[in-house]
């Protein structure tokens, strides 16, 4: 079996996604987070032989799943690069203004969570990386053996919303001074043993895991950049479609998408001259954020904290 095809992941809120960008046949489409392309495949269906989509991905195996499927659909193309940066992709192309949906369907993938070389589990032991693309940038092996306990606490805390994160880096300095983590097993352990209050059917371990995976890859910070990329270069009429999967990134779609919804100027200081334009609101929220039916919950897991949003750009 081939590295891409070993483990699956089954996508959330395929139909629901897909219909929320209301695919026009001859559109340009951006998938932000490509993944092993189930959103996708769903957009190139409903394309037309002139429509075009754009897949984004850090991970290396995402990629050559996208490759492959450029192989086979020449109106698809993939690249190795974070969604924080389409809006320099889509320049180079002369897509600017011009692109009729981007979706981001945030977080990391099943295989990524279920090969246990990857990193990113606590429940299967492996190295310490948790790096959406291993060859870039530094592993959680490499920042916990530098990061000083505050800055550890910090990510804990700000990212994981572990009550007991100052316990818990104190735990990690402290063993780290002895030996260095290497193992995510041997991670959650030391984090087990400091959490003092274990939430019921939740590893004690999880929230200072999220935490570190936010932090690795930048999470939020390339949500951020990566929706003022895409108000850039939607067209006027054109959807943005974003699933969260825990609060904080659902509060930041949630916030960027009212801030444009109400018109950018309220965010200005009183005094500075402000054309009327300002006060437009650039986005139009279409619709309540959709959450999966429970029947998909039941059929997977994963989609039980899922949270989709759906806006459309007005200028
Ligand atoms: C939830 S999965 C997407 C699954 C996909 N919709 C599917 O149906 O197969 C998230 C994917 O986005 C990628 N990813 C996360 N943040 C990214 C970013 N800032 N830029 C590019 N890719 C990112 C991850 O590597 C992962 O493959």
């Amino acid at each position: 079996m081939s590295a891409t095809s070993q483990y699956r992941h089954v996508t959330v809120l395929l139909e629901e996604a897909v219909e929320a960008l209301a695919v026009r046949a001859d559109g340009c489409y951006l998938d932000g987070t490509f993944g092993r392309g189930g959103h996708s495949r769903l957009i190139l269906e409903r394309l037309g032989p002139d429509g075009r989509l754009i897949g984004f991905d850090k991970d290396p195996l995402a990629i050559t799943t996208g490759q492959e499927l450029a192989a086979e659909d020449g109106r698809f193309v993939v690249v190795q690069r974070s969604f924080a940066e389409l809006a320099e992709e889509v320049a180079v192309r002369g897509l600017t203004g011009r692109v009729a949906g981007v979706l981001l369907d945030l977080g990391v993938s099943s295989p990524q969570l279920d090969d246990a070389e990857r990193g990113f589990s606590f429940l299967n032991d492996g190295p310490l990386d948790m790096r959406m693309n291993p060859n870039v940038g530094v592993s959680a092996a490499e920042w916990l053996a530098t990061a000083s306990e505050e800055e550890i606490a910090r990510v804990f805390k700000d990212y994981g919303e572990e009550r007991f994160a100052k316990r818990m880096a104190r735990a990690v300095v402290q063993r780290r001074a002895e030996r260095p983590f290497e193992r995510t097993a041997d991670l959650a352990e030391v984090l087990k043993q400091a959490n003092p209050a274990w939430e019921k059917n939740k590893h004690p371990a999880t929230r200072a895991f999220q935490g570190l995976r936010i932090h690795i890859n930048n999470e939020l910070g390339d949500l951020e950049r990566g929706l003022d990329a895409a108000l850039e270069v939607l067209a006027v009429g054109g959807r943005l479609v974003v699933i969260s999967f825990h609060s904080l990134e659902d509060r930041i779609v949630k916030q960027f998408m009212r801030r444009h919804a109400k018109g950018e100027a309220d965010n200005l200081p009183r005094h500075l001259p402000v054309q009327a334009k300002a006060f437009e609101p650039r986005l139009k929220l279409l619709g309540k954020p959709q959450y999966a039916s429970e029947e998909e919950v039941r059929a997977n897991p994963r989609a039980r904290s899922a949270v989709m949003r759906v806006a459309e750009k007005l200028r």
